[in-house]
């Protein structure tokens, strides 16, 4: 029988505790956070809650409901270019059934921008029509943005001014700072700096998907046991995209743990150390680094049903 190396018994990510994670958030930051959230809030008309189309739920923030309050909300589920278009499918029809508009979103090409004004205006159609009848026709229409650490908060606000063409930044009278907006789109005003929110991190799995997404700084990981899990994740996801990328024939049915997994890769790339064994170290870092970059296909690791 084959021997595998004992580096396998490593505990996974997600039996650590994730207080190692990079995105460290304490009680200080949240209060702190939460409060200037609070008092943006009273500037806009919507919230624009940016998730990564890849794992909506573990990079959503558990208490943003509290904070905005019956603030209308609209969801934008960013880097769908990475994402399963079937699986974002199926997350926008199950936050329209929560009664949330959902809309996927690229922010690197801005497929999807369009669609998230369209939405804007139907979340708040009301108010509109209501302002209409005030005689306040075309009032502008102010957004902010929130978002847990790299869902995409700056490259979105960087591209709506972008397809603007020109920034035109005004400066308002602020609660307790100066607030710049930036005038987007037709008839809409983008509150400048988004609100960075929290994940939910006494959950360790939402600290390992941050991790296999590359949200949580590898450093302080080990990332050969992160590409461990990931493999054991993508063998019952998508095997597929795994066996054509690194032309493997393995069936999630054989069983193969994510260490035999990466020890396969390895030896087809030829990824080699002295007596023949593999360098998983490296294989491990190419798992990570090609999954990340998206060379595996679109992934989602996460299902509405699992909420
Ligand atoms: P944040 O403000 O919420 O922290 O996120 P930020 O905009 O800095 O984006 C984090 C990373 O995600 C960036 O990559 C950014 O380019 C990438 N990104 C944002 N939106 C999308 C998207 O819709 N699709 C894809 N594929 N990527 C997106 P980076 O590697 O940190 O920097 P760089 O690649 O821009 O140099």
């Amino acid at each position: 029988m084959k021997q595998v190396s004992n580096k396998k018994t490593r505990a996974p990510i997600n039996e650590r505790n994730s207080e190692q994670l990079s995105i460290q958030w304490f009680p200080g930051h949240m209060a702190r956070t939460r409060r200037r959230i609070t008092e943006d809030l009273k500037l806009v008309d919507v919230v624009a809650e940016i998730l990564d189309a890849r794992i909506p739920q573990s990079s959503s923030n558990p208490v943003l409901r509290d904070i905005i309050q019956s603030k209308p909300r609209i969801v934008l589920l960013n880097k769908s270019d990475m994402a399963d278009p079937v699986k974002t499918s199926l997350w926008v029809s199950a936050y329209a059934e929560k009664g949330l508009k959902a809309i996927p979103l690229d922010c690197k090409t801005g497929k999807g921008i369009p669609a998230f004004y369209a939405g804007i205006r139907e979340v708040l159609q009301e108010r509109i029509a209501a302002w209409e009848r005030k005689g306040m026709v075309g009032r502008p229409i102010r957004i902010m943005v929130v978002g847990i650490p790299n869902v995409g908060k700056s490259s979105l606000i960087n591209r709506l001014v972008k397809v603007r063409g020109k920034a035109e930044v005004q400066d308002k009278p602020g609660v307790t700072r100066q607030n710049h907006w930036f005038t987007v789109g037709k008839g809409f005003e983008l509150l400048d700096t988004p609100g960075v929110l929290w994940p939910k991190f006494e959950d360790p799995a939402v600290g390992e998907h941050l991790a296999f997404t590359g949200a949580v700084k590898d450093e302080i990981l080990d990332r050969e046991g992160l590409a461990c899990r990931l493999l054991t994740f993508l063998m019952q996801l998508y095997p597929e995209a795994v066996n054509t990328r690194y032309k493997l024939s393995i069936r999630p049915e054989d069983g193969l743990q994510g260490y035999e997994i990466l020890e396969s890769i390895g030896r087809k790339r030829g990824m080699l150390i002295s007596g023949g064994e593999v360098d998983t170290e490296r294989a491990a870092n190419t798992v990570l680094d090609e999954y990340r970059g998206g060379l595996l296909g679109r992934i989602t690791l996460e299902m509405p049903e699992e909420r």
